[in-house]
């Protein structure tokens, strides 16, 4: 088991230009290039264990992957080959909920199968409306875990509303429709982030975003021919970006510039938190194919409480890092509205709470959230939960007082040069 030792940092004044690629686009490219019959050239995909067992998958699945000078070719396979291997997603409830929905209308068998936290997270609220539609698919518990296994069959339109707003529920049933006779509907009780959506209509898909019977919602119509390749730059990802934005905020006289960041609107609610606590943030928007792009500069602050309750679906990934900017800001926090967390890749609600209080944090669960006492954050054992946000999380906040973390390995999921940019600001010792 690893055990990382993060030093009080001094000031500093640094640009990042290389924080690990998007991990949520990332994904996608490698699933959705499998909907062209033509290569698809990918430009800083990010090489972490989660998007590499992706690639490993449609490489299972027929695909060529090569990787030269930071640009992944994959070439497509004629049509899917039914893999003789388990398909392994690993840490990532992204690829196993998206593989669901894509190999639920291909011809042949699949099983997915992931790591033990993996393997405790919910799946049946993409199997669930997928047989609905005709899939046949089963897995633990009725098929709510995984190991799940598959057999494609053809699968009707569907008029669905999901009862939680998740992108990757969004993602399964608009893949596991994109070739049906009908059209479909879907409706999110809030838009989840849309990098699906974007990425297919630029690859051809016609998926739109309408008004039916008063209510919004995204109509996918049929498209009975292999899309466009990609031809894509995936930028950086927002919430890697996130822990330098908060560990420069709770640093005193310091100022990072975040080089090439993705600034969607779903994934940078997060940054306005931190902005709306007093945060000193710009962003410097450019422009680019398939998403906004642009650099984000952030200057120490000092933070005052805040109360989250709305759009959390945009930024429910950033609140572990945000909870540390809580701990340091003056008067109370709380965050509700957030029961998925409890299904992340650890539950996130117990982990935050419970390694705050070891750092001597007034923190207390709520069941949809937590509620923060803000102070300061002292040195402590913090363990991960196999949790890679948790990890880094807690490590940056290592930069007011120093901090000690167990089980890091976890950090490779998504961010896997995260301790050698943390040491541009502090110093790291990493012992096994
Ligand atoms: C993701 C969607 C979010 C997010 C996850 C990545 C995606 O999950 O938490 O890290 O790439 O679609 P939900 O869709 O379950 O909310």
């Amino acid at each position: 088991m690893n055990l990382l030792t993060i030093k009080k940092a001094n000031e500093f004044d640094i640009t990042i230009d290389n924080i690990a690629s998007d991990k949520s686009i990332s994904h996608r490219c490698a699933i959705f290039s499998l909907l062209s019959d033509k290569p698809s050239y990918i430009t800083n995909y990010l090489q972490a264990e989660d998007t590499l067992n992706t690639l490993k998958i449609i490489q299972n699945l027929g695909a060529k992957v090569d990787v030269k000078n930071n640009i992944i070719t994959i070439i497509p396979p004629k049509s899917i080959i039914e893999p003789i291997t388990s398909l392994d997603c690993g840490n990532s409830g992204t690829a196993m909920r998206l593989m669901c929905g894509f190999l639920a209308q291909q011809d042949g068998f699949f099983v997915l199968e992931g790591d033990k936290y993996l393997s405790s997270r919910p799946m049946k609220r993409v199997t669930e409306p997928l047989k609905k539609i005709g899939a046949m698919i089963d897995g633990r518990e009725g098929g709510n875990l995984a190991p799940v296994a598959i057999r494609g069959n053809t699968l009707k339109g569907f008029n669905y509303t999901s009862p939680i707003a998740s992108a990757q529920v969004k993602s399964a049933m608009i893949l596991s429709v994109l070739h049906a006779k009908e059209k479909s509907y879907y409706y999110e009780p809030f838009l989840s982030r849309d990098h699906t959506e974007r990425i297919l209509n630029a690859m051809g898909a016609k998926i739109k975003n309408i008004n039916k019977a008063n209510k919004k919602c995204i109509e996918i119509c049929p498209v009975n021919k292999p899309l466009k390749p990609l031809d894509i730059e995936v930028p950086a990802d927002p919430s890697s970006a996130f822990f330098f934005a908060v560990a420069t905020v709770i640093s005193k006289n310091s100022k990072i510039v975040l080089k090439n960041i993705l600034l969607n609107p779903t994934r940078i609610e997060a940054f306005e938190v931190l902005k709306k606590m007093g945060a000193d943030i710009k962003y410097i928007i450019k422009n680019s194919k398939y998403e906004t792009v642009g650099d984000i500069i952030v200057k120490s602050s000092s933070l005052k409480g805040v109360n989250i309750k709305d759009n959390i679906a945009w930024l429910i990934d950033e609140l572990p890092a945000l909870s540390i900017a809580m701990s340091v800001a003056e008067g109370v926090s709380t965050v509700t509205n957030a029961k998925e967390l409890r299904v992340k890749e650890s539950d996130r609600i117990k982990s935050v709470v419970a390694n705050l209080k070891a750092c001597g944090v007034d923190a207390k669960e709520l069941e949809d959230g937590y509620v923060i006492n803000g102070s300061t954050i002292k040195n402590a054992l913090i363990d991960s939960f196999g949790d890679h946000r948790i990890a880094m999380s807690f490590a940056i906040a290592g930069v007011i007082e120093g901090m000690s973390i167990t089980d890091i390995e976890c950090i490779k999921t998504s961010f896997p040069n995260f301790l050698e940019l943390l040491s541009k600001i502090t110093k790291v010792e990493n012992a096994n």
